[in-house]
């Protein structure tokens, strides 16, 4: 049966005496966002290079739909759209110029650039003067511009690098809706060391470290593991009242009340879904999950355990 989606196997890369992939191995079979994250030179742009044909793997293997991806295989290539790190942009020409360029090489037939540089333009929501020279457009303007422009064959997978990098807040929330909406039937793995928002935004997150996988799961599960079994809640009941209650349970210790918040403990092997089924039974609960206090803080445990 054919195998839908990317299949990671077994994927070294090697730049002369550097081993930047060191046998990365995962399979993304359905629609949605995933993320990728790990330390700067970890391998991630290279892995999604590799992916996306861009490199040459050393040795191992990625396909595409059950397909072999490599430079000469223009089928699979022209499912894939990647969102370069660094810019892929010619600086002379105007915007428009450039969308028309990258139409022509994605082989849309004459007749038909128009329509679909200007859905693209739509699309991801450019409202500056088609005619501006690429050279004077700002960090922003490029990314809309560079992201209009891998979305023009409509690839079925988007492989993005980087794509939140240096944006200011809104321009990120812009992006970010974009990848959204992508991935409602695509799928669309991303890079980014922007940690906040991909706990709220990740079906899967990998994790690599000096070129191998170390952590593939999803978001609440890291979390989870990484909240060292500390949990909170919020409550519009008087949280002493529920504090009283946690107190008389066995394994379980409250640390404090903060706030609008009671932090409590539990020993391992306790089933938090347990205590939380009792809590909510009683009290009307707004709102719990684990107790992590700093997502950078995740991020360095989990890349220094290793
Ligand atoms: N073309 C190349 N020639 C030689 N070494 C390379 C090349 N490309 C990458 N490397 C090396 O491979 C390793 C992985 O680099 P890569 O760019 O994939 O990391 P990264 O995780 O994307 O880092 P960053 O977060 O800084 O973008 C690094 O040691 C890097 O120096
Ligand atoms: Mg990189």
């Amino acid at each position: 049966m054919k195998n839908h989606g990317i299949e990671i196997s077994n994927l070294h890369k090697n730049f002369h005496d550097i081993q930047a992939l060191k046998g990365v191995s995962f399979k993304i079979a359905d629609a949605g966002l995933y993320g990728l994250i790990g330390p700067n030179g970890a391998g991630k742009t290279t892995l999604l290079k590799c992916v996306s044909s861009l490199l040459v793997p050393s040795s191992g293997e990625v396909c595409i739909n059950s397909d072999t991806v490599s430079p000469k295989n223009f089928a699979v290539r022209r499912k894939i759209g990647f969102l370069p790190e660094d810019s892929g942009l010619y600086e002379k020409l105007s915007a428009k110029e450039f969308l028309h360029i990258m139409a022509g090489m994605h082989g849309i037939p004459k007749e038909e650039r128009k329509r679909k540089v200007k859905d693209v333009v739509d699309f991801v929501g450019i409202t500056y003067p088609p005619n501006k020279v690429v050279k004077y457009l700002s960090t922003g303007q490029r990314r809309l511009l560079l992201f209009a422009s891998i979305l023009l064959h409509d690839p079925e997978i988007l492989i993005l690098d980087e794509s939140l990098s240096g944006l200011d807040p809104i321009n990120r929330e812009h992006i970010t809706r974009l990848m959204r909406k992508l991935a409602k039937d695509r799928i669309v793995l991303f890079s980014t060391h922007i940690l906040a928002d991909i706990w709220r935004l990740c079906k899967r997150i990998f994790v690599l470290n000096h070129g191998e996988l170390i952590v593939e799961d999803h978001p609440e599960n890291i979390l989870a593991r990484m909240s060292d079994n500390s949990y909170f809640i919020t409550s519009k009941t008087e949280l002493e009242t529920i504090k009283d209650y946690l107190d008389n349970l066995p394994n379980v210790s409250v640390i404090s009340i903060q706030d609008d918040k009671l932090l409590f403990k539990i020993e391992e092997m306790v089933p938090i879904t347990e205590i939380i089924k009792g809590i909510m039974n009683k009290f009307n609960v707004e709102s719990f999950g684990p107790n992590v206090p700093d997502l950078d803080q995740i991020f360095t445990r989990m890349v220094t355990a290793t």
